[in-house]
């Protein structure tokens, strides 16, 4: 994807990633991730948010520079809306390459930028209300939106062209197909991009769904026309379709989510995995949608996805050394962490000795508002009579699920 215009005198900069590494470390990418990077020029030429020396993307963001005849020694000034470095490791080249360039970031960013590039110059620390003007009518405007997800996030607003640069906040996992504009994405690719947007929000803003509520009302003074984000689509046509995405996202783990179930579950030796489909039968006699992953050939990253938006949760998993199997554990332990809350929930498994599972289960799902069924624990293989009670219990949570409405589109 070359540099593309967006509005009068911006433009997108950025770079499409495809790469094996994990995002943060953690998270799988099978479609990649969109680095996205933004110049606005008037007197002055700024770029909000850089990217990081990544699967050729700092190549990329110096070429689509210099395809719009800009060099980086031209940049006057970088703003930084956080400090995290998919968009700031390029920082680390800013003596050499541009040299003239003035960073804007918080007074909290400041600080990251001397801690992870000993960058202690050239810096000018903002606040909300704060503005810079670039001359020729283009003038940026710095909003704090603290922990969203990072406590030094700010949001910054371009006048002129009403584009509303919003860092990681809205945006999502996946790179750009074919477009980076929301009103240019082919139809078939909506699920697309519902996946990855909801998977970014669940791996890694989930936690700071409060700080997303607030960042939204505090931006709503602005008459804001485009959506900007640091990942994922550039929201030119209806931005409030991001907005209200991300509403819905964040009201996920605050009230009761989609009438739908999500179902996680391990077994070494088969015995969970019969009282596995028993349970399954009882929810398909209620036609309730269900999303089914096994640990740990799936990746919790998918799980997290819809955990967080199921009203309905299943886990099975056997004892495993006086304990719950651990990539179960590992998985529930992801689910504490991205506030996988207010959920139907249902635990069963089966021990050979004396269990302890349960025990792990019950302590995991402390304080997370779950709405527990009596799990169903069992020796060794599961009898007639147990599954029978399982495809019950199946069937009693797919109708507990069925009452709730659906949330707001
Ligand atoms: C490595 C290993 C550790 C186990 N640890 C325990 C244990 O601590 N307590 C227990 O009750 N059973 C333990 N078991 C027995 C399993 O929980 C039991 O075989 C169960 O039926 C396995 O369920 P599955 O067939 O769904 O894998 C262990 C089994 C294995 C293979
Ligand atoms: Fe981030
Ligand atoms: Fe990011």
């Amino acid at each position: 994807m070359k540099a593309m215009k967006i509005a009068k005198d911006v433009y997108w900069i950025g770079a499409n990633v495809h790469t094996e590494d994990l995002f943060e470390g953690i998270w799988p990418l099978p479609h990649g991730v969109a680095l996205n990077s933004y110049l606005v020029k008037g007197e002055k030429t700024a770029v909000v948010e850089l990217v990081r020396e990544w699967g050729g993307a700092s190549h990329i963001l110096i070429e689509n520079l210099r395809s719009l005849e800009i060099s980086p020694s031209d940049i006057d000034y970088v703003v930084l809306n956080h400090l995290e470095p998919d968009h700031t490791g390029l920082a680390y080249l800013s003596d050499s390459i541009a040299p003239n360039a003035k960073f804007y970031t918080t007074e909290k960013g400041a600080r990251l930028l001397n801690g992870f590039y000993g960058i202690d110059k050239n810096i000018v620390e903002v606040k909300t209300g704060d503005e810079l003007d670039l001359g020729k009518g283009k003038k940026l405007v710095f909003t704090e939106i603290p922990n969203v997800h990072w406590p030094e996030t700010m949001a910054t607003y371009e006048t002129d062209s009403k584009v509303l640069f919003t860092g990681d906040a809205f945006g999502a996992f996946g790179v750009h197909q074919g477009s980076i504009f929301d009103d240019e994405m082919p139809g078939t690719y909506e699920d697309y991009w519902e996946e990855e947007t909801l998977r970014y929000y669940a791996n890694i803003i989930a936690m700071f769904s409060s700080s997303v509520l607030k960042a939204i009302k505090d931006l709503e003074g602005f008459k804001t026309e485009v959506i900007a984000p640091s990942h994922g689509l550039v929201w030119r046509g209806n931005p409030r379709e991001i907005i209200n995405k991300y509403i819905r996202y964040s009201n996920y783990n605050k009230d009761f989510a989609e009438p739908e179930i999500c179902v996680v579950w391990g077994s070494m030796y088969g015995n969970t995995e019969v009282m596995l489909n028993s349970i399954l039968k009882g929810i398909a006699s209620e036609g309730v949608s269900v999303h089914i992953h096994r640990v740990p050939n799936e990746d919790p990253s998918f799980i997290l996805s819809d955990a967080f938006k199921s009203a309905g949760l299943v886990i099975g998993c056997p004892t495993y050394e006086y304990g719950m199997f651990p990539p179960m554990k590992y998985a529930m332990d992801l689910m504490k962490k991205k506030s996988v809350r207010f959920k139907k929930a249902l635990y069963f498994g089966s021990y050979g000795w004396s269990g302890g599972a349960l025990k792990d289960f019950e302590k995991i799902s402390e304080n997370m508002n779950w709405d527990l069924f009596e799990p169903l624990v069992f020796q060794g293989h599961p009898s007639q009579e147990q599954c029978e009670r399982g495809e019950n219990l199946g069937k009693e949570l797919a109708i507990e699920v069925k009452k709730i409405p659906p949330k707001i589109k």
